[in-house]
């Protein structure tokens, strides 16, 4: 199958400055759809099932109480931890991770998804020994072959995008965390992947650094990026989000627009989250 994009001229908005063309054109179809997703961990069931579905270009935000499986949603659709049954369908292929598969197989499944998309960490797991430009690089030059001089030029690029050039010889422990989260998000762009997943990426943050972050994530949206987040920024869902997904009891119990799902929630569940994140100290 193809991995080409379906278009190849910048999303509106985007500038030659930007994060460079999103790999992946935008349109109203689903990039990405999960289905009866279910993740236990011994006896502990965490996903009962979880569906969703993240179209192309466009920006998921997924909401839900802490331990409620959002962690595992995005490690399920990149395979860090697969679930032990459900179905994804990406761009074209299918994987159906109940399916009796050989070990082969299955590691080629595996890697259809971790290959598709960059995830952003809320504690940025950066590697501490290697410099800035090392992180960036490793994925693209160890995981995905591409020419070292091609990857340090892309992360050159990136990295003068995001305001750091200049740290590009630093070690991690030489960074503030905002600027190891921008680090952290470079190095999900030089991977070049078809969906970007981000768990709270601005909840181990400063709160005065948190905008930094949230700025970058925008523009990326508006550039055509298609994005997974999981956070609890709000205000950031509501201007950034097309949809919002509340997850509880895993299942998500109720998805719309954030105007529907902020504004008019359908779900006492809902409601009580929301009110809660709202008056924390009621
Ligand atoms: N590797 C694991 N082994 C055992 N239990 C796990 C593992 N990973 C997650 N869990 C459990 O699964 C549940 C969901 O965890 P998860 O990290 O997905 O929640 P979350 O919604 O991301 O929470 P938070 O908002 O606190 O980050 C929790 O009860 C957690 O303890
Ligand atoms: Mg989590």
């Amino acid at each position: 199958m193809s991995h080409e994009p379906e278009s190849s001229s910048p999303a509106p908005g985007a500038s030659s400055s930007g994060f460079g063309v999103p790999p992946i054109g935008s349109g109203a179809d689903p990039l990405l759809r999960a289905t009866g997703l279910r993740t236990s961990f011994g006896s502990l069931d965490v996903l009962k099932g979880v569906d969703l579905e993240v179209r192309r270009g466009k920006v998921l935000v997924l909401i839900g109480p802490s331990g409620s499986g959002k962690t595992t949603v995005l490690r399920a659709l990149n395979a860090l931890t697969p679930p032990q049954a459900g179905v994804i369908d990406l761009d074209g292929e299918r994987i159906d991770f109940a399916a009796k598969l050989s070990k082969r197989e299955t590691a080629a499944q595996r890697a259809v998804l971790r290959d598709a998309s960059g995830m952003v960490f809320q504690h940025y797991n950066l590697f501490p020994h290697k410099t800035v430009l090392e992180n960036v690089i490793e994925g693209p030059v160890i995981v995905q072959k591409r020419p070292r001089d091609e990857a340090i030029a892309t992360a050159t690029a990136l990295l003068e995008r995001v305001g750091l050039a200049s740290k590009r010889d630093a070690y991690p422990f030489e960074l503030s965390g905002g600027q190891q989260q921008r680090v952290g998000i470079v190095r999900a762009l030089a991977l070049r992947p078809k969906l970007l997943l981000f768990d709270e990426p601005t909840s181990a943050l400063d709160p005065e650094i948190v905008g930094d972050v949230l700025t970058i994530m925008s523009e990326l949206a508006h550039e055509g990026w298609t994005m997974v987040v999981v956070t609890h920024e709000l205000a950031f869902a509501r201007e950034v989000a097309d949809e919002v997904a509340f997850l509880d009891g895993g299942v998500v119990v109720e998805r719309g627009t954030p105007a529907e799902v902020f504004t008019n929630p359908q779900e006492p569940r809902t409601r009580e989250f929301l009110d809660r994140l709202l008056r924390p100290l009621e």
